[in-house]
């Protein structure tokens, strides 16, 4: 399975966003991942549609938009026209089946995404609902968190409920991911590593997304 990495633009130098997008579209990156938060859902604000617009103009890869937000319904069309993803919390206070029908019927991927807490059951009501599962592997609302180790059962058992029901989804991990974290998870059957302080705090953003590959 080829792994996607997708760097989040949470840890980038937020003062010159368009050269940092710009950077690691040129340095071998497959996606861009936008952590969006609404300080209610997660205890911090990071930012909205109008900055991942505007990231959006500096690369031609997918973006992948994570919205650790409480009402992912009401702000999802905001966020349509320029995403290629879409990932939704299962925690939300969201009509989460529509929501991901929504996204798809956008003509985008819809993410599922889950926190630490809830486990990897939670998710066989919508299986066939969501083309990626998002695994949170730290707390959600804060980049350069420690890696959760203890989230590597639930990576396997998500992939093991993929395989036995024959309903194909990415994995994504998100937290604390670096070349030996992205490599335990791979092992467990996640294809796409998200990173935001491992590539772009990264002497060499390209060695780091080749080595994380
Ligand atoms: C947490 C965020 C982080 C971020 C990546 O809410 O979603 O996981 O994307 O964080 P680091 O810097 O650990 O790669
Ligand atoms: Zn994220």
């Amino acid at each position: 399975m080829s792994v996607i990495v997708a760097p989040s633009i949470l840890a980038c130098n937020f003062a010159c966003l368009g050269e940092e997008v710009a950077s690691v579209t040129r340095e071998g990156a497959d996606w861009i991942h936008c952590d969006v938060m609404d300080g209610h859902f997660v205890d911090n604000i990071s930012f909205g549609s109008a900055f991942v617009e505007a990231a959006s103009r500096h690369t031609n890869l997918p973006l992948d938009v994570h919205l650790m937000i409480t009402n992912p319904d009401r702000y999802l069309d905001r966020y349509l026209p320029f995403a290629a993803s879409v990932d939704i919390h299962l925690e939300a206070e969201a009509d989460v089946p529509e929501t991901l029908r929504r996204i798809r019927a956008a003509g985008r991927k819809s993410g599922l995404a889950i926190n630490p807490h809830t486990p990897a059951s939670a998710i066989e009501p919508y299986l066939g609902q969501f083309d990626i599962l998002l695994v949170m592997t730290v707390e959600p609302g804060f980049g350069g968190q420690p890696f959760m180790e203890d989230m590597l059962p639930k990576i396997r058992a998500a992939a093991g409920l993929r395989d036995r029901a024959g309903t194909p989804f990415h994995i994504t991990v998100d937290g604390g991911i670096n070349t030996t974290t992205g490599r335990q998870c791979r092992g467990a059957g996640a294809d796409v590593l998200v990173a935001g302080t491992s590539v772009f705090q990264a002497k060499d953003r390209r060695a780091e997304i080749s080595a994380l590959r």
